[in-house]
């Protein structure tokens, strides 16, 4: 395969699934990531890094499910450089209709001495081998120098033109640990493409993490100084400690800013807001108000001058339309009297297929219940919904099953709860601080888990005094991090429903590989 043929046309390569997921707290399901997948189709991503199949049997599956379930868009799993994973990634991607995989070694001296404990020319020969061996499974292959822009430029020459040379598709410079500034890695990228004799033959692309928050600024400089034509980002922004490159935010900075940049890209820009709100309500990573293009605030305008000028033109305060970006004033979609084909069609429509007819009526018989306490039901309510049923499938060990919590000012606040577990129902009851320290002390009592939160953080899911809490927790325990979430009408019950779902991926002790750990 040659490099790319339009000059103009800008890769944008989605990782949320994989660098994403890496984040702590934020595992996905395979379900949800079926779900997230389906979204950067409709988003029209170029390619979906959708994990590192080697990490364990359930980041296999996942990436075999959206290898099988995406048609459009190019699917991709990352691998470390050696036999054993390229198999394995390989072997997930079998049913995709376009595929790639995504092998790295870390090139900069510390991460060579200290973590892989290899000489440079070890390492050489490595990324050689690893993508000669990928070579006996597709044409697509993607190489990153881990730590690039720590690593020493000869050395980085010498590996970069031997990886072409054995076929290497796409090179990838990852700032790994966020340490770029803008001009010096746009630089980089540029004298790598000059100095590398055969870098024509490959694509190149940028991968920053957003440690010294300049990870979107590092990328458009790889872009316009460096000649990059592809973009590694994810959704939110969403990634390992401060996170990565985000794709709403360098889309939109290309599109805004195209007389600037003067590089087209394929995204449907109006699925970006709906793709930011399903990424974070399955994570339960709130999006700040202030984050730019998917942020509640980021087309608000409070100051009456502001409005003032909208309410004149436009485009005296806005450089963007909140409805390109996929901004719509919240419709109420279904209600009580919605029946089970309005609520199917509207499943549908948000991209959610429930595999089997049992699973549409168990969604349906909790949108029911929801629609009984609540009158109006938006999109985010039935996201909410069908993901808290995805929990219950994946074979939980914890339940609620009821809740009565009494409050009054001046009084220590108390909570009764029934729980299941294991399918059997159990009850406690405690006082606490506060309401919802009362049910997670009563939960405790019971259960024991020796969890400490680290987390606790509640959002409106939709605008209004009748919207539903979103609740997320994030637990701690023996090095583990994990996030619950829980979405309910009564914020104390989602709090209830949050707790018991971090103990529910506590308890599942899924144990993954993080690919750039050893
Ligand atoms: O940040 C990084 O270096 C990575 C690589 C695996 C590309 O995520
Ligand atoms: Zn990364």
């Amino acid at each position: 395969m040659s490099a790319l043929p339009d000059q103009n046309r800008l890769i944008i390569f989605d990782t949320t699934l994989r660098d994403g997921e890496q984040s702590p707290g934020a595992s996905m399901t395979r379900d949800e990531k079926v779900r997230i997948a389906r979204q950067l189709e409709r988003l029209r991503v170029d390619v979906i890094e959708a994990g590192f199949a080697a990490a364990s049997p359930g980041d296999f599956e996942a990436i075999r499910a959206i290898s099988g379930a995406v048609r459009e868009s190019t699917i991709c799993s990352l691998s470390r450089a050696n036999d054993r994973d390229i198999a394995r990634a390989a072997e997930a991607l079998a049913p995709a209709a376009r595929k790639r995989i995504h092998t790295f070694i870390a090139t900069s001296p510390l991460h060579m001495q200290m973590k892989l404990r290899m000489e440079p020319e070890q390492v050489l020969e490595q990324a050689k081998l690893a993508i000669r061996y990928a070579r006996h499974h597709t044409d697509d292959i993607e190489f990153s120098p881990e730590d690039g822009s720590r690593s020493d430029e000869e050395f980085l020459c010498r590996v970069l033109e031997a990886v072409i040379a054995e076929g290497a598709t796409t090179i990838n410079f990852p700032d790994t640990v966020g340490y770029a500034v803008p001009e010096q890695f746009g630089e980089r990228i540029r004298r790598l493409r000059e100095r590398v004799p055969n870098s024509d033959k490959a694509i190149w692309s940028v991968h920053c993490h957003n440690d010294l928050g300049l990870a979107v600024a590092n990328s458009l400089a790889g872009v316009a100084i460096g000649g990059a034509r592809q973009i590694e980002c994810t959704i939110n922004g969403l990634g390992e400690r401060a996170g990565n490159t985000s794709l709403e935010e360098v889309v939109m900075a290309l599109r805004t800013r195209h007389d600037y940049f003067n590089l087209a890209v394929g995204i449907d820009t109006t699925q970006i807001v709906p793709a930011s709100k399903m990424v974070s309500q399955i994570t339960g990573f709130a999006v700040q108000p202030n984050k730019a293009v998917v942020g509640a605030n980021a087309f608000a305008h409070a100051s009456g001058i502001h409005q003032d000028g909208i309410l004149k033109a436009r485009e005296t305060y806005e450089i963007m339309r909140a409805e390109d970006v996929g901004w719509t004033t919240n419709k109420i979609v279904l209600g009580k009297l919605s029946g089970r084909n309005a609520f199917k069609a509207r499943l549908q429509e948000l991209g959610i297929e429930l595999e089997s007819e049992q699973e549409v009526n168990a969604a349906f018989a909790r949108f029911k219940e929801l629609a009984d306490r609540k009158a109006e039901i938006f999109d985010e309510d039935i996201m909410a919904l069908v993901s808290s049923a995805d929990h219950e499938q994946a074979g939980e060990t914890y339940r609620l099953v009821s809740l009565a919590q009494r409050s009054e000012t001046g009084a220590l606040p108390h909570a009764k709860i029934v729980f299941a577990v294991d399918g059997k129902e159990v009850s406690a009851e405690s006082s606490g601080d506060g309401p919802v320290d009362a049910v997670i002390t009563a939960i405790e009592s019971v259960v024991k888990s020796g969890a400490e939160q680290v987390l606790f953080s509640i959002n409106a899911i939709s605008n209004g005094p009748q919207s539903q809490g979103e609740v997320t927790i994030r637990l701690s325990h023996s090095g583990r991090i994990v996030n619950g979430v829980g979405a309910d009408p009564d914020i104390i019950v989602a709090s209830a429903k949050a707790y018991l779902a971090g103990l529910n991926k506590l308890h599942s002790k899924v144990e993954r590989v993080n690919p750039q750990g050893v």
